[in-house]
């Protein structure tokens, strides 16, 4: 069994994938770890939309803009995440306004998201480069919510490697105080 911490040192951004559809059942098992992720007031901001076939042809146009992306052509399932109102508790919304939080409740879902396709041997690529305007019309997104990322979801080509990660050193990135 793969703890957390050998999940995350698998877990990497797929540019590679093998064409072969997700099964459906892994696709509810990821919307349910990006379910259970924690929220600011618990307001959960968020609407995904997982997209395969004819879905996830018209995703790959828009987070190919550019040139970009073009690894997407071969994934198979894509999800799209949506920010939506998030409704703080009243002390909180008093402070701050009512989105300070979503961007970061929708990146924590994400990495919930990452693991658990790690752990169901999948892959996945956070993509925040997008047409989103154009994502928006295409899957009838009302134009003032924001769509914050796109998971590229699927199985990792036959022998794409585990690669090193590059970080900075502890050092650079932490400091342990008394
Ligand atoms: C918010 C965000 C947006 C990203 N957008 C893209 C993207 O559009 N295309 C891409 O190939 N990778 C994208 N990435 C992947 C990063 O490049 C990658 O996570 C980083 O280089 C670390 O590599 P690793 O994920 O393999 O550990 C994105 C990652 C994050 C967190």
């Amino acid at each position: 069994m793969q703890t957390v911490l050998d999940l995350m040192r698998t877990r990497q951004s797929c540019r590679n994938f093998d064409p072969r559809p997700v099964e459906k059942e892994k696709l509810e098992t990821l919307v349910e770890a990006f379910r259970l992720s924690p929220s600011a007031c618990n307001a959960q901001p968020w609407k995904l939309i997982l997209a395969t076939g004819e879905t996830a042809a018209q995703v790959r146009e828009c987070v190919q803009e550019g040139g970009r992306n073009k690894f997407t052509d071969a994934c198979p399932a894509f999800a799209v995440l949506v920010e939506e109102t998030a409704v703080l508790k009243p002390q909180v919304a008093e402070k701050f306004h009512s989105q300070t939080f979503a961007q970061m409740d929708i990146g924590i879902a994400t990495a919930h998201y990452c693991l658990a396709a790690t752990d169901l041997g999948l892959s996945t690529c956070i993509l925040g480069w997008m047409n989103a305007d154009k994502l928006k019309k295409a899957l009838g997104i009302a134009p003032e919510k924001p769509v914050r990322l796109v998971l590229a979801t699927g199985y990792a080509a036959a022998g794409d490697p585990i690669r090193t990660k590059v970080r900075k050193p502890v050092e650079e990135m932490a400091e342990f105080r008394d």
